[in-house]
């Protein structure tokens, strides 16, 4: 069964304007600005949503310096090969007018400073000013104080990417280097899992229904699984990944930020301070990691890959149980689990609901293993995303047999695609708005490296995995006396 939404809005997607921005692009010329940055800027200019005036400036180390033609050639193969749009028209052409290059190395920050002025005199009156910092976390700290040195952090709203830290020492240094240059009111820690539209969405589902929220507590949920697999390998980002792992750069950012909102209390209001706090608080309440309750996974191949240590011990997927202790998630596991060269891809929250008394239904198939497929709410926040509601039905004919079924809601039915923004999109558009709701909290941060400490002092050696698998076969003993469940996305 499938249910259908109301007929979808036709008017644009209804949102303030930024004000008129220069948004100076760190990293322009690597591989996240490919993909994502410049392919989404142009998105969010075609959709109406860029401030009515504004100038990209890219920039990097003068070592990979473009001239500013070559940089709008750069942009226009990024967004032909990764954009939802193609790069022609006079959007297009609107668009690339807008860019321009200025390299920037700590010690002769001059090009750069001088395509900003030339940008901010080209918009006129006093622009606002973003930098998007897609370097490497190896470059934070340099980019970040050539900033201050410059002045360019004066009234500017900083983005920076993840993973903040690789671990509490490092996440408080990095917080304390940033802090000595931004308010934290301007700094905006970006995780793009917290810009899905369908992760935004469990707002909606929890808080804005009757239906949902009673049940979404111990007292009704046996465990929540939170699953990430992924299909792709390390994508020839062997440094970035032997440096990483999958812990650091899924779970500790991206794969809790989903338990966070999951897991919270209502907020007040949806605004950044009541909104980050709930979530804070959720991540206060999470025990630190138990080691044993983690395994660690490294798949076949991965020590031959170019780049990567013949003897590396860094782990390509995890899966782990975490507890929130407090007294709405008191004994309830939620089981987080995210890995390279897996079976599928697949992005995945999965509430369990507790089975009631069944002494009527003598011959309940659904006993013994899968049992729990009779109630799960499944939340599949993989763009674009739907919502399932599994339950047990009597099967038709004369004797009561249950069977499985479903309730799926399916975001691709039911509203137009274009509405909808990419995360990144979504939170570069927040960033320029001066909205922190959806972006990480130097506090969240550093609690989560906390009660990551003990796992990443003492590590369990990776355990082999075929690509193309699950993972390795030890993952079905953490999770007992329940079993990994993914619903197919039929
Ligand atoms: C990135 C990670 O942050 O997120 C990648 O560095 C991962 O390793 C990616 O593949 C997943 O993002 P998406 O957009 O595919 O959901």
């Amino acid at each position: 069964m499938t249910t259908t939404a109301p007929a979808a809005p036709t008017a644009p997607m209804t949102t303030d304007r930024p004000e008129h921005h220069v948004i100076v692009l760190f990293g322009a010329t690597g591989d996240l600005a490919r993909r994502k940055l410049l392919p989404g800027l142009f998105h969010l200019a075609k959709a109406g949503l860029l401030p009515e005036d504004y100038r990209i400036v890219g920039s990097a180390p003068a070592q990979y310096a473009l001239s500013d033609e070559e940089f709008r050639r750069h942009a226009e193969d990024a967004v032909r090969e990764f954009g939802l749009a193609e790069p022609t028209g006079a959007s297009w052409q609107a668009f690339e007018d807008r860019l321009s290059f200025g390299a920037a190395d700590p010690e002769d920050p001059q090009p750069l400073l001088t395509a900003v002025r030339a940008a901010e005199q080209a918009i006129g009156g006093s622009p606002r000013r973003l930098c998007h910092l897609a370097v490497p976390p190896a470059a934070f700290t340099s980019v970040i104080g050539m900033l201050g040195d410059t002045g360019l952090a004066r009234d500017t709203r900083v983005i920076i990417e993840k993973p903040f830290g690789t671990d509490l020492a490092s996440a408080r240094a990095l917080n304390e280097t940033v802090h000595a240059v931004f308010d934290e009111s301007q700094v905006f820690r970006i995780d793009h899992f917290l810009g899905k539209e369908s992760v935004d969405n469990i707002l909606a589902l929890r808080f804005a229904n009757g239906l949902f929220e009673p049940v979404w507590n111990r007292e009704h949920i046996s465990h929540v699984e939170i699953d990430v697999p992924e299909t792709i390998g390390i994508e020839g980002r062997a440094a970035f990944f032997e440096e990483t792992g999958t812990y650091r750069d899924m779970i500790v950012t991206h794969l809790f930020q989903v338990l966070g909102i999951v897991a919270m209390e209502p907020p007040a209001s949806l605004s950044a301070q009541p909104l980050r706090d709930e979530k804070a608080k959720v991540f206060n309440a999470l025990e630190p990691l138990d080691p044993a309750a983690v395994v660690r996974g490294q798949y076949d191949g991965y020590r031959a890959e170019p780049g990567v240590d013949p003897n590396s011990q860094t782990e390509t997927f995890i899966a782990l149980r975490a507890q929130v202790d407090n007294r709405r998630w008191s004994g309830v596991p939620f089981y987080l689990r995210s890995g390279k060269s897996m079976a599928k891809r697949r992005q995945t929250v999965t509430l369990h609901f507790k089975k009631p008394p069944r002494r009527m239904f003598p011959d309940d198939a659904h006993d013994g293993p899968g049992a729990e497929r009779g109630n799960a709410l499944v939340i599949d926040f993989d763009d674009p995303g739907w919502i399932s509601a599994r339950f047990l039905t009597k099967e038709p004919g004369p004797a009561m047999r249950l069977g499985a079924a479903e309730m799926t809601f399916r975001y691709a039915d039911s509203f137009r695609r274009r509405h909808g923004l990419e995360g990144y999109e979504r939170l570069l558009l927040d960033a320029m708005l001066g909205d922190q709701s959806l972006f990480t909290r130097s506090d969240s941060i550093e609690r989560l490296w906390e009660i990551s400490g003990g796992l990443l002092a003492h590590p369990r050696p990776v355990e082999p995995y075929a690509p193309g698998s699950w993972g390795p076969g030890s993952i079905d003993g953490l999770i007992a006396p329940h079993h990994w469940y993914l619903p197919d996305d039929e």
